[in-house]
């Protein structure tokens, strides 16, 4: 119940508790407000936003221009089933092919990344009427039963065993270990160009083209996940260009819509006719969220934002390598996807990043254990890069 007493950052904490599942752990910071790179909280305190809520706000909070066709598209029909042709459907199907990676050609509309791994998987199996997928060590491809099948992390797929049945996972960037289990039983590999939730590792090229080359020979169709690394996040519209990579289906969600929940499996011709009725969602294209991720491309091309998080990783992970602290491993990255590989649990210093100095804070990612993860909205300042990299050398010097 909401009373007086709850209209305080306290209040607000200790209602979320009692009343949520408590799934997630949860930092002590009640987020009210966004604009562009920068976050608000209930008490006025000033964040810069190095999350981008799990990589979502690709294009910053509060985008005027994913606002506006929001609203107007709330004015004018939120919900148009399957079963009824939609224009904005329409158009949001024909510029997801336009922008994705050569010879994908069609595309299934749904609501989050998991579903959108769970569609591939389905189509993949049916496609090729063989039920084998490889997944790679370290993957992350959602919570779903079936995503979870394909997700690595021990913690998270344990509690509920037993999963979907034949999935098999082998390390990540070995290509003659992956030789060794795609057979003419295997229906699909999948797989992230950039390992965003394993760790920020990025794919080696003789591994993804290998990989690629391996599924061809024995008619298996390679799944691309590119939830975390689609929309511009790691300096290319989609990860798969900077290896050129052709997958047969490619996963997207997260930075799709501006925020709003969707998720995409696109479709190549190697998968062939679906027949009718074979999957389907109730919201999945909604004329809601294909109007804000039309909008939300349109933004992406015309501030070309894919150029941009190229030239700020590039300024963010040199900031990040010129840190001199006995605590760094190693930083990694692509784009505005990066990683800072500590020699201890990243948990403490990302708590101590999100503290404010002078009424600011920085909010940050782990990904693992002991990686710092850094995926800001791509409209981050450089100005906000630098005091970025400034507060992690204070946090990792103190
Ligand atoms: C690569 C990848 N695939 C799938 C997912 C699952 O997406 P969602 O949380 O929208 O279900 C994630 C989420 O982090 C992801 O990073």
């Amino acid at each position: 119940m909401i009373s007086k007493h709850t209209e305080t950052a306290e209040g607000w904490i200790a209602l979320e508790d009692q009343y949520s599942s408590g799934v997630a752990p949860k930092q002590p910071i009640v987020l009210s407000r966004g604009e562009g790179a920068r976050l608000w909280d209930v008490e006025g305190t000033e964040y810069v936003d190095c999350s981008s809520g799990h990589g979502v706000a690709n294009i910053g909070h509060a985008n005027p221009a994913v606002i506006k066709a929001i609203v107007q598209q709330a004015g004018m029909l939120v919900t148009a089933p399957n079963d009824f042709y939609n224009n904005q459907r329409a158009q949001l199907l024909s510029e997801l092919v336009r922008i994705a990676p050569y010879g994908l050609e069609r595309a299934f509309l749904c609501n989050s990344g998991a579903e959108a791994v769970e569609g591939a998987i389905k189509f993949a199996r049916l496609a090729t009427s063989r039920t084998k997928i490889i997944s790679t060590m370290r993957g992350f491809h959602g919570r779903t039963l079936g995503a979870l099948s394909a997700t690595w992390n021990k913690s998270y797929r344990k509690p509920f065993e037993p999963l979907v049945p034949d999935f098999e996972f082998t390390p990540y960037n070995q290509l003659e270990q992956i030789e060794r289990v795609v057979d003419e039983e295997t229906a699909a590999v999948i797989l992230e160009a950039v390992q965003g939730e394993g760790g920020v590792f990025l794919g080696e090229e003789e591994f993804l083209t290998g990989v690629q080359t391996l599924c061809r020979a024995n008619g298996a169709l390679l799944i691309i996940d590119e939830v975390q690394s689609g929309f511009g996040r790691t300096g290319k519209m989609f990860a798969s260009e900077h290896y050129n990579l052709e997958p047969d289906l490619m996963t997207v969600a997260k930075g799709i819509a501006g925020g709003v929940p969707m998720g995409a499996v696109l479709i190549g011709p190697r998968v062939g006719d679906l027949p009718k009725k074979v999957h389907g969602s109730t919201f999945g294209g909604n004329a809601l969220a294909c109007a804000a991720a039309l909008a939300t491309i349109k933004f992406i091309e015309s501030e070309d934002l894919p150029r941009r998080a190229a030239e700020l990783g590039e300024q963010l992970m040199d900031g990040l390598r010129a840190i001199d602290s006995p605590v760094v491993r190693e930083v990694r990255g692509l784009g505005l996807m990066v990683g800072m590989q500590l020699k201890t649990r990243a948990g403490k210093y990302l708590a101590k990043l999100a503290e404010p100095v002078n009424g600011l804070g920085v909010l940050a990612l782990t990904a693992g254990s002991t990686v710092m993860r850094f995926l800001p909205p791509l409209v981050i300042s450089k100005e906000d890069v630098d005091l970025v990299v400034n507060r992690v050398e204070k946090v990792l010097k103190d």
